[in-house]
């Protein structure tokens, strides 16, 4: 019995031992080497972290406006906060995004590495110029995507411009049987956009709405955007996620991977066969990549790293801006901002078809160029930038902070700050860019980031949408639909407030010509222009 008695005790002894062992370890471990990088001094957290989550479950379904909603509460602009366990940084107002991103702008180049992107969406091909890390392979990259996205290669893509903009309207225009239904305008855009950059990269397009590997790719696409969405992804920050049991997003990740790559090599491998067969000046930046590597020293992989980047880069980004402002511009309140747009169109050209055809090569109209801002402002695709990290120590504001933290732009926020935009930040209002001393330096809105990562193509995009808007507005009357609205609250519109890219939600417009005789003449003579768009590339009749 004594016996009994000792040897229970020793074991209740040994296993308290272990007990008290393995909670001291795990408390030094979660205490002082769970996180990344110890608090900043000198930078205001935000209070109540878990202790594995850090604050990433209590910004929510929205990170962007739950960390709006904080900046404001707190009265702190800049914000550090615990995503899992890494440290980072929330910029929240203009003032402090160019302090960051322009001023500081070598030590906040980099970017982080992410388990999901990179370690599974990205492992069997490559990752994107725009989620890669700071590096010379980055680098030339950056150098050689910069160089198909300004000035004159904007220029060679005008045809590319003309048949996308004239399939949109041609659609919209006999899809509605002249304007006499309301339709919902968003695949339109959506092809718009993905067709601009397939041209682009790859020289070929889509040529129905209803295409399969169209609405498919369109469908992945997005799936693989949600992936570099904060709001998506717990197992980014919280290690141990990966782990238990079979992670769905780890599931999703891998299908979607799958068929990814296959579509990727299928439209390069086209471009490739093709290559021989084509004589002349090579178009797409496949060709171009493909014939020039060597010049460039570059390897298949940063081929296919361009070419990817530049997919998700453009797609939809532009989709998603073009789809609101024409949300937009079909309401109530958007009406005088046609109007307005019209007037000053047509004290620039002297006629509607004038400035249909020169709109491709020229942003004469001050009024349609501040519809492009004020969208890309009121509206940016991505509320919460791709993640950057400081790639070397610097100062702000006297506090210290250390390389390799990570550091998110909120363009809601920075975007609608009143002291750089005005008491009426939070109207939509084109106008006010067109108003002499405006005062709003540059980079005027952050939709395209800011300093050493900022988006390479802001010329090229700029262009698609003015070229894009101007012949919406001179082409018709955008009215909403009285039963099927379309929701323009900045924070509200988005379909999904967790995807990375803000898709509005689905609303019908009616789109009236302003002139039919006009429209078709300008149709039939982009329909002559452009029979040779690219040999061997479909293009559709505008006319029908
Ligand atoms: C409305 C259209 C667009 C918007 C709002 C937009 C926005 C952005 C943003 C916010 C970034 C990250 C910037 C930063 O971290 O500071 C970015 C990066 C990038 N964008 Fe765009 N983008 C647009 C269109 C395009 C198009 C059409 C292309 C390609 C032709 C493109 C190619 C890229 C690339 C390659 C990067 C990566 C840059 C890097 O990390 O070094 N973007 N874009």
């Amino acid at each position: 019995m004594d016996i009994m008695f000792l040897i229970s005790n020793s074991t209740v002894l040994v296993l308290s031992g272990l007990f008290l062992t393995t909670t001291a370890v795990v408390y030094v471990y979660l205490r002082f080497f769970y996180v990344d990088i110890p608090k900043i001094d000198g930078i205001p957290e935000i209070p109540s972290g878990e202790i594995l989550a850090g604050h990433l479950y209590k910004l929510g379904n929205d990170h962007a406006t739950t960390a709006e909603a904080w900046a404001s509460k707190y009265g702190w602009p800049v914000f550090q906060l615990r995503m899992g366990q890494r440290r980072a940084i929330m910029l929240n107002s203009f003032e402090a995004a160019r302090d960051w991103m322009v001023k500081n702008q070598a030590a906040t180049l980099d970017r982080p590495w992410f388990h999901t992107f990179h370690g599974v969406i990205s492992a069997t091909s490559a990752a994107t110029i725009g989620t890669s890390p700071w590096d010379e392979r980055t680098k030339k990259q950056r150098r050689v995507v910069g160089s198909f996205t300004t000035g004159p290669s904007i220029q060679k893509l005008r045809k590319v411009l003309h048949m996308e903009t004239c399939a949109v309207i041609s659609s919209l225009y006999y899809d509605s049987q002249k304007g006499r239904t309301d339709i919902m305008p968003h695949i339109y855009q959506e092809r718009l956009a993905l067709n601009l950059m397939m041209m682009f990269c790859y020289g070929t397009r889509f040529s129905s709405v209803e295409d399969p590997l169209l609405l498919q790719i369109l469908k992945d696409g997005s799936t693989i955007a949600s992936f570099r969405s904060t709001s998506s992804n717990a197992q980014d920050f919280i290690p141990h996620l990966r782990y238990l049991g079979e992670n769905k997003r780890t599931a999703t990740a891998k299908e979607v991977r799958g068929r990814r790559d296959q579509w990727l090599a299928k439209m390069l491998d086209n471009v490739r066969g093709n290559l021989n067969l084509r004589t002349g000046p090579k178009k797409s930046v496949a060709e171009m990549l493909l014939v020039d590597s060597s010049k460039d020293d570059l390897t298949e992989l940063d081929i296919k790293t361009i070419l990817g980047g530049l997919m998700s880069g453009g797609f939809e980004t532009i989709y998603s801006t073009a789809i609101i402002t024409i949300g937009m511009l079909s309401t109530l309140q958007g009406q005088p901002m046609q109007q307005e747009a019209y007037e000053d169109i047509m004290k620039v050209y002297d006629t509607p078809a004038d400035a249909f055809n020169l709109c491709l090569t020229e942003e004469k109209s001050p009024y349609v160029m501040g519809l492009v801002k004020e969208a890309l402002r009121f509206f940016p695709p991505l509320k919460l930038l791709p993640a950057r990290q400081t790639y070397t120590e610097f100062v702000y504001q006297g506090a210290t902070i250390p390389k390799g933290v990570l550091v998110y732009m909120n363009t809601q926020a920075i975007n609608r700050d009143k002291n750089t935009y005005g008491p009426d930040a939070d109207q939509f209002r084109p106008g006010r860019w067109v108003e002499k001393d405006h005062g709003i330096p540059p980079p005027y809105h952050f939709a395209f980031g800011a300093g050493g990562r900022m988006c390479t193509a802001v010329n090229f995009s700029n262009r698609v949408l003015y070229a894009l808007f101007l012949r919406l507005i001179i082409s018709f009357n955008m009215t909403e639909n009285k039963l099927s609205p379309p929701n323009t609250d900045y924070i509200n519109y988005k379909r999904d407030s967790t995807e990375s890219n803000a898709i509005a939600s689905k609303f019908k417009v009616n789109f009236t010509p302003r002139d039919t005789a006009v429209l078709e003449q300008c149709l039939e003579q982009a329909q002559d222009e452009l029979t040779d768009l690219l040999p061997g590339v479909v293009a559709e009749p505008l006319i029908r």
